[in-house]
């Protein structure tokens, strides 16, 4: 535990320490709840599905070292995806972009958690009407889920009655607490089986996700 600590660095002490971080007051906030609810597919309609996916390119962890990624590890598990059925795609991204550079993302990411953040949303949320499913991705940090993904949660209203089903790529986290800081942000969602994908192994992960999904009912 203490060589993944070192070797992560700064991430697995915060991982450790992000563990002891109190839900706290949000310092901004990404606009207006949507006033729509979500209204469910007919019966008998295919699920309509919102993948919804927060995911950083540049320099990132890698096997201990560092890599530039040019496409996140997240979005390329959500290339999969879209390749194997059709959804509603909307990107969650920061109106202040996080940093290339892996350090300052780490650091900024920390005092988000410190603060109890809601980064504010680059656009406005997606509608929910006809969607009962939702994929739901990003990557772990500090072993729990970013906390722009708090913001976009909450802009929604936390999914009240779709299902959603969380998918993640983590370096050596697996889920970390995203399963449960989703369930206290969605006391009104139902939550199914989520995915956990390492992320140096993304581009080989097409077999898993298409396992997924075929067991999820979505193909
Ligand atoms: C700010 C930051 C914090 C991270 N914290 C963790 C962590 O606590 N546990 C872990 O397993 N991986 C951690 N990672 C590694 C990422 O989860 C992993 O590289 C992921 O695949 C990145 O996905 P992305 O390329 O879609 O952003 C962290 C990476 C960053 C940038």
């Amino acid at each position: 535990m203490v060589r993944i600590g070192a070797t992560l660095g700064a991430v697995g002490v915060l991982g450790a320490l992000a563990a002891c971080v109190p839900e706290q007051t949000p310092t901004s906030s990404a606009g207006p709840t949507p006033t729509v609810s979500p209204t469910p597919a007919p019966e008998g309609a295919l699920p309509r599905v919102l993948l919804a996916v927060f995911s950083r390119a540049g320099e990132n962890y890698w096997n201990g070292g560092r890599r530039v990624l040019e496409v996140g590890n997240t979005d390329v598990v959500a290339g999969m995806i879209r390749d194997s059925l059709e959804v509603e795609h909307y990107r969650i991204e920061a109106a202040d972009p996080y940093p290339f550079e892996y350090e300052p993302t780490v650091q900024r990411n920390w005092s988000e958690v410190q603060a109890g953040a809601r980064p504010s949303l680059a656009a406005a949320p997606p509608g929910l009407n006809g969607i009962d499913t939702v994929l739901l991705g990003s990557p772990v940090w500090a072993s729990q889920t970013p906390m722009i993904m708090r913001t976009f949660v909450e802009a929604v209203g936390g999914f009240a009655g779709l299902t959603v089903h969380p998918f993640v790529t983590y370096a050596v986290s697996g889920f970390g607490s995203v399963p449960d800081d989703y369930a206290a942000l969605c006391p009104d969602a139902t939550f199914g089986e989520g995915l956990t994908v390492r992320g140096e192994n993304a581009t080989g992960a097409a077999p898993e996700v298409r396992g997924w999904l075929a067991r999820i009912g979505l193909i």
